[in-house]
Parts: C-alpha cells; structure tokens; sequence
C-alpha cells in the first residue's frame, strides 16, 4: 500500500492573520465608502455558510461552472497534460475532483498543490484528496493568493486553476497585479483555468446574492462576527442589514452592511471606536462579472494567450484556458 503524501505548509499563521485583519479593518473603516476585504469571511462558520450558498437553487455559479468542468476536463487534461495542479482559493476542492480524475486518466498528474486562506477547510480538503488518491503527492499551502503566490512550488508543467468566479473578487486593479504576478510565476507553456461568473440580467445576478432564506444575509453578517473574535471588537450583527445590489458600470454585485439605527463600535485590538450613523454602509465584497472579450484582454495583458473559453449551456459562467506565452 501507498502511504498517503500530505504536506501541509502555512504561510498564514493565527497571529500574522490578526495583523493583517487589524490592518484591513483600520483601513477599511476609515475609508469612504467603509469597506472590509471579502477573504475574512471565511472562518470555520463563514466557510460552511459559503458551502450552503452553493446549494441555494438562486446561486448558480458553482452548479453552472460544475456542469462546463464535466464537458471539458478530460479536454483540458489533454491540452495541458500537467503534471502538478495548483489550485488557489481551494476550499473544500470539490470540483476540483474532475480535473484530478481527468489528468489521472491522461497519466500526467504527480502532484496537487490547494492554497486557502482557511487552514481547517484546507486541511480536511487535502486528506480527502490524498486519501481517494493513493500515490498523489498532496502539498496544501495556507495562504492568501494575493500575497503568497512566490510560496507555490516551481515546475515546468503546471496548471493553475483559480475557479469558482472568485477572481471577481478583487477590483480591477489587483486583479492586474494579481494576474501579471500569476503570469511571472508560471513559465512558458504552462497552464491557467479560470472561471469567470458572466455579465447577465441583474435580477438573477441580486437574486442570486440575496436569497429568501438569508443564507447570504448570514454569510455577510458572519464578518462581523470575525472582526468581534479575532479583534475583541462589540459589532451587533443583528443590527446591520444585508444588502446586494448590481452597479451597471462598475458590472460588479456589491454586498453591504447597512447599519440599523446609529452605533458604537468599539475596537479592542485596534484601541478605537468608531460611530456608525443609521444607514451607514460598508461594503464587504465586490463580485465582478465578466464579458469574455475583457476577459481574453486581462489575460493577454498577464502575458497570457486566450485559447479557450467555454460555458454552460445557457451562457450562465465561463471556463478560460490560457497558456503563459
Ligand atoms: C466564492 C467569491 C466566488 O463572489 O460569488 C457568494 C462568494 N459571496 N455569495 C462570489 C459569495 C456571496 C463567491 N466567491
């Protein structure tokens, strides 16, 4: 029998996490508009909240991009026949088993590299992948893929996937530092999958960042209580007010913190208070959706060629292949 070959490096230990979560909330609530960066979501309770989302039948993304991986992986096995898959913001890697099987099948793979921000999700994704992959190497990164890119293992035949849509996350721009520092990264010839959610009519996109049965609300309102944990701060979820709305130029979902009623706010690690008036907002992600033409131009301009971009059926969430020139 093969012994199973988990590695597990962390990049983001508990007190760089504070630090830097001490940081993004001093600066984000000094900001205009207020702002939090969408990665604290992701503790044990946002992570699973995030899991029941991709359930909801209003969010479609992740069963749309499930359906366009099952049409093409045995294709993109075959086109990047890689020998490593690195796959960044991993999460439970569930998707992900269909690449795996399919670059199995085309006899290349030796080795999966998950990277996330969330060390116990990572941990439990990497010994289910090890565990139903016997003689696959199996080396998690905890990190964040906006700072820990150069922590990645070197190769010549890797493909990098980066799905779920969360590329959209970030605005445009470090999402150019993040796609030119990727396109450094990798050499000539190798490999980047990236799923991309697709500009549609708004009332699907709010519905599907709004559900009736406040799965979302929850998800949004858990950053809160992040920021009271980890920062000994005293933010009453249940008096803020989900909001998702659709900016038509920007072509992005933003998701808000709308305070009920005026508030103290007391920071403990930070030593602040801050006031928030009735109806003060903050803004806790930005989810971009994209047009395939601007897509092919983000990556063009990373130093990659655009050779493919499949969807689903109904157009819903796009699949780019791009191969670093
Ligand atoms: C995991 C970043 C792709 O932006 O759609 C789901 C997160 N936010 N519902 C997204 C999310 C609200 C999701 N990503």
């Amino acid at each position: 029998m093969t012994a199973a070959t988990v590695t597990v490096a962390v990049h983001l230990r508990d007190t760089d996490r504070r630090a830097a979560l001490a940081r993004d909330v001093r600066i984000g609530l000094a900001a205009r508009p207020r702002e939090l960066p969408p990665k604290w979501f992701y503790d044990e309770v946002g992570s699973a909240l995030f899991e029941a989302i991709t359930r909801l039948p209003e969010y479609y993304p992740t069963r749309a991009e499930r359906a366009v991986l099952a049409d093409r992986a045995a294709e993109i096995a075959g086109r990047t026949r890689a020998d490593t898959l690195i796959e960044l913001g991993s999460g439970t890697s569930e998707k992900t088993a269909m690449l795996l099987d399919a670059l199995g099948e085309e006899g290349t793979l030796r080795r999966f590299v998950p990277l996330d921000v969330s060390e116990a999700t990572l941990r439990t994704a990497a010994a289910g992948v090890a565990a139903a992959r016997p003689g696959l190497a199996v080396h998690a990164v905890v990190g964040d893929f906006e700072t820990h890119l150069r922590h990645l293992p070197d190769g010549d035949e890797r493909l990098v996937a980066f799905l779920g849509g969360t590329i959209g996350n970030l605005p445009p721009g470090p999402r150019a530092r993040f796609l030119a520092e990727l396109g450094a990264l990798l050499h000539p010839g190798e490999h980047l999958l990236l799923g991309t959610d697709l500009v549609k009519d708004p009332a699907r996109l709010v519905a599907a960042y709004d559900d009736p049965v406040g799965v979302t609300a929850a998800f949004n309102r858990n950053v809160l209580a992040v920021v009271n944990r980890r920062l000994d701060a005293t933010f009453r979820p249940e008096r803020f007010a989900h909001v998702a709305r659709w900016d038509p130029d920007a072509e992005w979902i933003e998701m808000l913190l709308r305070a009920g009623g005026d508030q103290e706010v007391t920071i403990g690690a930070l030593g602040t208070q801050v006031h928030l008036a009735d109806g003060e907002e903050l803004r806790t992600e930005i989810s971009a959706k994209f047009r395939p033409a601007g897509v092919a131009a983000e990556l063009a301009a990373a130093g990659f060629e655009h050779l493919e971009c499949w969807t689903d059926p109904p157009g819903d969430f796009a699949l780019h292949l791009a191969r670093r020139t």
